[in-house]
């Protein structure tokens, strides 16, 4: 019987689970979503940096004019930086063939983590269902990383891990053993539901309304809209668009 678990939080990571097992990424809000605007837009890849140092490092390593700088601190706009860390702004007129370094304030760190595993996704609702069809084709017992919130809980994550869960053993035929966390979220999305209106009402959602960024709100709720698999190679995460067949199913 092959097993998944779920860290919803950081804080849970287990450093020799993390090396072994695939494992995937969420922050609905916003980052996974970013993520995946970005290398749909056609971005040639994402880094994530965890700091804004290390994301202006890695610019000048590289070249500033091959690279957008993107990322939020509270939520906006850091200065100097080209784009935020809203999914509406990475648009192909500011992404195409760029490298976007990413520095967030829980979603890029998580991000950053999970590339010591041997293999490393990066789901939102967005792309939910692709992100649970590539984990159907890999053998090993996968875990999921929430990012959360400055290092706690946050709902929007464990929703859509649940979702991811409950795909999962829909697209495969053995049966899967639980961990705790896995049993939690898959419960918290049956108990919550992955609506646009339960994202506004957690705390990630309500600090975007704050500062005036809730129309972000939809476009991280909408579940399914991409098939494109985020992926870690090396230390960027590039787009893995699905095969056609495995779309189908
Ligand atoms: C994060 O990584 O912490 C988030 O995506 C926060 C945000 O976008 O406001």
């Amino acid at each position: 019987m092959r097993r998944a678990d779920v860290w919803l939080t950081p804080g849970e990571i287990v450093p020799t689970e993390l090396e072994t097992r695939p494992v995937v990424v969420i922050d609905v809000l916003r980052a996974s979503t970013t993520v995946v605007a970005a290398l749909e837009a056609g971005a040639r890849a994402v880094h994530p940096a965890v700091t804004v140092e290390e994301a202006l490092r890695v610019a000048q390593a590289v070249g500033r004019d091959g690279v957008v700088l993107a990322g939020e601190r509270r939520s906006l706009l850091i200065e100097g930086f080209d784009l935020g860390n809203s999914p509406r702004e990475f648009v192909p007129d500011r992404v195409a063939g760029k490298l976007v370094v990413l520095t967030t304030t829980n979603g890029s760190a998580a991000m950053v983590q999970a590339m010591e595993a041997p293999t490393a996704f990066v789901a939102g609702l967005v792309n939910v269902g692709a992100v649970a069809r590539a984990l159907a084709q890999l053998d090993g017992d996968p875990v999921v990383l929430c990012a959360g919130r400055e290092r706690g809980f946050a709902l929007e994550d464990a929703v859509c891990a649940g979702v991811l869960l409950t795909r999962l053993a829909q697209a495969t035929t053995p049966r899967w053993r639980l961990g705790d966390g896995a049993k939690a979220a898959v419960a918290l999305a049956r108990r919550f539901g992955a609506t646009a209106r339960m994202l506004a009402a957690t705390e990630a959602g309500r600090q975007l309304q704050e500062v005036g960024l809730g129309e972000d709100i939809a476009v991280c709720a909408a579940m399914d809209r991409s098939v494109l698999v985020p992926v870690v190679r090396e230390r960027q995460i590039v787009g893995r668009p699905e095969p056609v067949a495995s779309a189908e199913r």
